[in-house]
């Protein structure tokens, strides 16, 4: 049996939305607590089905990991197993953030390449070349990555890309590491501050969190913390467009707005009116949403996990539109689901153009990663009559309580299950 949802369209939402913890923080934090022998607790995080996959990973390292509620605690022993188990590994992309603090506490590690979202091709090089500007040997060996050093030493180490997991590996290494090691044209991401934050509460010495140079002083032991993950600013940008698109009046908690500058200018510049406050920002839409162009980049760029929600807010925007993608180029797939909905939309190279339409056309349609779901119910909550948006797990492991938080804001959403449809 598969689950779906049934998306019927046309109500507007308003009301309040709490959002939790970060995906895309806390399952780099959890691997964090490998740095450090003992137990760190982690609050605020999300109920998704990737936290406990990520425990499972740290479990097959020899952690403890017990998970009640919103708080993960991890035991990690003095004497840590350097491979990570290949089967669960495979399940979840962001477990390849165990290959650096595995390699800062053992010297050595052993992690199969991840699997994870079809958004495109998701090379290791930058990690690899990364890892051994430190000093370790890095290949790729049997379908796992394999690292090992004799001595870690600090490195002057020049990204290609501001790729956010290169960075948190390299750093996780660093910080155990000999010397001091400079990352240039570092990742700039709020869940790497997060990460920086959580680090330096375990006792690393790293300056430049949130800049793009990153200077890190190695320390021969970290010891174990207790940290509360940032709250998931694109699970606040999704609620963001959904308000947007549904002519709604949404007040998001639970995220600073500032990490969704960017989002929010967009949102006004389309006719919204932005309310931020400390913890917290409220999106009203009076209007149908006026097109504009959207280019997605490194932070603190227009993040390309909200591209989905940017194409389904142009679909129904008075106007043509520019998307241009330029971080994951298989990212577009999601633009024939869309089409299926009576978007008009078409694609050339990494830029995709979008005529607004008055109002979409329900039809089933598949979700093919977390973001790419989340965006096709929001073309459904503006579509008439029912769409069903199959392959809904994509969903469940990015949005804690989805079902529920729609619904409280006024959406007529269902959760149901039948034989699949395809
Ligand atoms: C993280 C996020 C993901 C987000 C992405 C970009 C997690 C779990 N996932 O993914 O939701 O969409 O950042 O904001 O945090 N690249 C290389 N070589 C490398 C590493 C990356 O070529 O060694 C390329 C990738 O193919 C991609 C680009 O760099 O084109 C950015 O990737 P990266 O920032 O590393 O993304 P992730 O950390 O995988």
């Amino acid at each position: 049996m598969s689950e779906h949802f049934k998306v019927h369209g046309g109500a507007r939402l308003t009301g309040e939305v709490q959002v939790v913890g970060a995906k895309n923080s806390v399952l780099k934090l959890m691997a964090a607590s490998l740095l450090a022998e003992g137990t760190t607790t982690i609050t605020n995080c999300p109920e998704i089905l990737d936290v406990p996959l990520m425990g499972d990973v740290l479990r097959g390292l020899g952690c403890e990991v017990g998970v009640a509620g919103d708080t993960v605690w991890i035991t990690t022993p003095a004497e840590l197993k350097h491979e990570a188990d290949y089967g669960s590994v495979y399940k979840l992309r962001a477990s390849v953030c165990v290959l650096g603090p595995l390699l800062g506490r053992c010297r050595r590690a052993k992690v199969a390449l991840p699997g994870g979202d079809a958004i495109g091709s998701r090379p290791l090089d930058m990690h690899q070349n990364g890892l051994r500007r430190l000093g370790a040997r890095s290949e790729i060996e049997h379908g796992c990555v394999v690292a090992d050093a004799e001595n870690l030493h600090g490195a002057q180490i020049w990204l290609d890309f501001p790729s956010v997991g290169a960075t948190e590996n390299i750093l996780m290494a660093a910080v155990l590491a000999q010397g001091t090691t400079v990352i240039d044209n570092a990742a700039r991401e709020p869940e790497i501050i997060d990460l920086c934050v959580m680090l330096q509460q375990m006792g690393a010495l790293i300056s430049g969190a949130g800049t793009s140079t990153l200077t890190i002083d190695g320390v021969d032991a970290l010891h174990p913390t207790e940290h509360r993950v940032i709250g998931d600013r694109i699970v606040g940008a999704t609620w963001a467009f959904a308000a947007a698109m549904t002519r709604g009046d949404v007040t998001v908690r639970g995220v600073d707005p500032h990490h969704l500058d960017l989002v929010l200018e967009k949102l006004r510049l389309s006719g919204a009116h932005i309310e931020p406050d400390r913890d917290s920002f409220r999106v009203a839409m009076p209007e149908r949403p006026t097109a504009l162009d959207f280019v997605t980049l490194p932070y603190p760029g227009f993040a390309t996990d909200l591209q989905p929600m940017a194409i389904a807010l142009s679909a129904i925007s008075d106007g043509t539109s520019m998307i241009t993608e330029n971080v994951f180029e298989a990212r577009f797939r999601f633009i024939e689901e869309m089409v299926r909905l009576g978007a008009d939309a078409r694609t050339d190279g990494h830029h995709a153009v979008v005529r607004g339409v008055e109002r979409l056309s329900s039809a089933p349609v598949w979700a093919s990663d977390i973001r790419a779901g989340a965006g096709l119910v929001l073309a459904g909550l503006w579509a008439d009559g029912v769409t069903e948006v199959w392959d809904v797990f994509h969903i469940d492991r990015g949005y804690p309580r989805f079902v529920e938080n729609l619904r409280d804001l006024g959406a007529h959403i269902e959760r149901a299950t039948s034989p699949p449809q395809r």
